[in-house]
């Protein structure tokens, strides 16, 4: 145990990486959070948005973590402190985030466990029922039963380590979820639907819906909002700000190109993000028109199993392979979580990767627990800014993204960005003498652009402006 606790684990080669850091990226955000913004935010216009601060914004957050997770060989927890002295505090930041969101990370699994296996076993229609989705999470026993075996799932992958767990996994999962959603995506646009007055509705004028900008109802206020949405998705879907691609590129390799692995998971992440648009939006607006879309965060758990259960026979089996599919996303999200805080855990008490899986598999197992009561017997609401009827999830989803999350990504950019100077950074990617592509927007996006961006979403988050 005391060898495994010193020897640093490590992935096999930038593949594995990859992989793992993609299927860290690609996750709920992606597949639940992404399809209802882009509806609710104007379609093309998220898009396009969404887009440009993925290779801008995105691409500056990602590289600076992995390479300071390379560079220090440290969990987010210590990687800080090693970097500079003073700014331990930033890392003790970063490690609480995913110990935040860990908890309702399983809760939200739980509820797809339940909708795969309702599906499994033929009862998918069940789910399509009104009431149904609000009648399960507040039962008693249910989500905590479903929690739990969401959160055991992802317990025994961290268990196995980062390379025969985590690497392994995800090189299984990754390309099975990526087959699953490219299939459901080519059916979902192929759909069509005569509604009772007689108009047909096709995925393709769907599709339109996601793709084409919708500027007639552009205002400056809507426009703002929508770039904050989409910055506010961008910090979630690629996972940065929230220890996790520190204590990923803490074990890549030293000669990985690291250049070329961001590349590779932005493409891998918005690309997820994109089929699932295509393949939940047309699908969506074809059996349930354009006030279907409305639904919000519903949009997956509510309005989906209705469009299955409207497709006849086959809605049962695409309903299933579906929810197979956010498993698996999820999954390999939630290991991520995970093992942000468990490297964390080792790095600063000196323990085993056993001691550090249970330790925290036992603090989100009773924070998940009070998450899941948050709808039933802990069922008061409190007011957070934009949700009058914040439950304890959503109180949770606000202080870790639209809070915890901004000031340790202002945190990380000043340092980089004034203190250690880009170059740190930039002799980290390069170290083997490969390219870093967009050298020049790194720099002004680390010392300019990013921080004064995030401080306007940390100032809109808490109401300021
Ligand atoms: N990046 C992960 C997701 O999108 C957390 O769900």
């Amino acid at each position: 145990m005391e060898n495994e606790a010193k020897k640093r684990n490590s992935f096999t080669g930038s593949i594995g990486f990859v992989l793992a850091a993609a299927g860290s990226a690609v996750g709920l955000g992606n597949i639940w959070r992404f399809p209802y913004l882009a509806a609710r935010d104007g379609g093309g216009l998220f898009l396009l948005i969404y887009l440009i601060l993925t290779l801008t914004f995105g691409f500056t957050l990602l590289t600076t973590e992995v390479a300071i997770g390379r560079k220090t060989k440290q969990s987010p927890l210590t990687a800080y402190g090693k970097l500079k002295k003073h700014w331990r505090p930033l890392g003790i930041m970063a490690c609480i985030i995913p110990m935040i969101i860990m908890p309702y990370y399983c809760v939200i699994g739980g509820w797809v466990v339940k909708y795969f296996l309702t599906f499994l076993t033929g009862s998918g229609a069940q789910t399509a029922e009104d009431g149904y989705f609000n009648a399960f999470i507040s039962d008693s026993s249910s989500p905590i039963g479903m929690t739990i075996v969401f959160l055991f799932l992802t317990v025994i992958i961290v268990l196995g380590g980062v390379d025969k767990g985590i690497e392994r996994f995800s090189k299984i999962v990754m390309p099975a979820l990526v087959l699953l959603i490219v299939v459901i995506a080519i059916f979902s646009i192929n759909q069509s639907y005569e509604d009772v007055d007689g108009t047909v509705r096709t995925g393709l004028q769907g599709l339109k819906i996601l793709f084409v900008p919708d500027v007639s109802t552009l205002t400056v206020e809507s426009f703002f909002t929508t770039l904050m949405d989409a910055m506010g998705q961008l910090f979630y879907s690629l996972s940065v700000a929230m220890g996790i691609m520190i204590a990923y590129g803490s074990y890549m390799k030293d000669d990985s190109n690291l250049s070329k692995s961001i590349v590779q998971i932005e493409v891998f992440d918005t690309g997820i993000a994109l089929l699932a648009g295509i393949m939940i939006i047309p699908a969506v607006y074809v059996f349930m028109g354009k006030d279907g879309m409305q639904a919000g965060a519903g949009l997956m758990f509510v309005s989906l199993p209705k469009v299955f259960m409207q497709m006849g026979r086959i809605g049962g089996l695409v309903g299933c392979l579906f929810f197979a599919m956010v498993l698996f996303a999820a999954t390999t999200s939630a290991v991520s979580i995970l093992e942000a805080v468990v490297s964390s855990f080792m790095d600063q008490f000196h323990c085993s990767r056993k001691m550090a899986v249970l330790g925290e598999g036992a603090i989100a197992l009773i924070l998940g627990i009070i998450v899941c009561m948050g709808y039933d017997n802990l069922n008061f609401e409190l007011k957070i800014p934009n949700n009058p009827n914040a439950r304890i999830l959503d109180i949770m989803d606000y202080i870790s993204n639209n809070l915890l999350m901004p000031i340790v990504a202002i945190g990380t950019c000043i340092l980089v960005g004034w203190i250690l100077k880009p170059k740190f950074i930039i002799d980290e990617v390069t170290k083997n003498g490969e390219k870093f592509g967009r050298k020049g927007l790194f720099i002004v996006m680390i010392k300019f652009v990013a921080p004064v961006l995030l401080g306007v979403l940390l100032l809109m988050a808490v109401g300021i402006i």
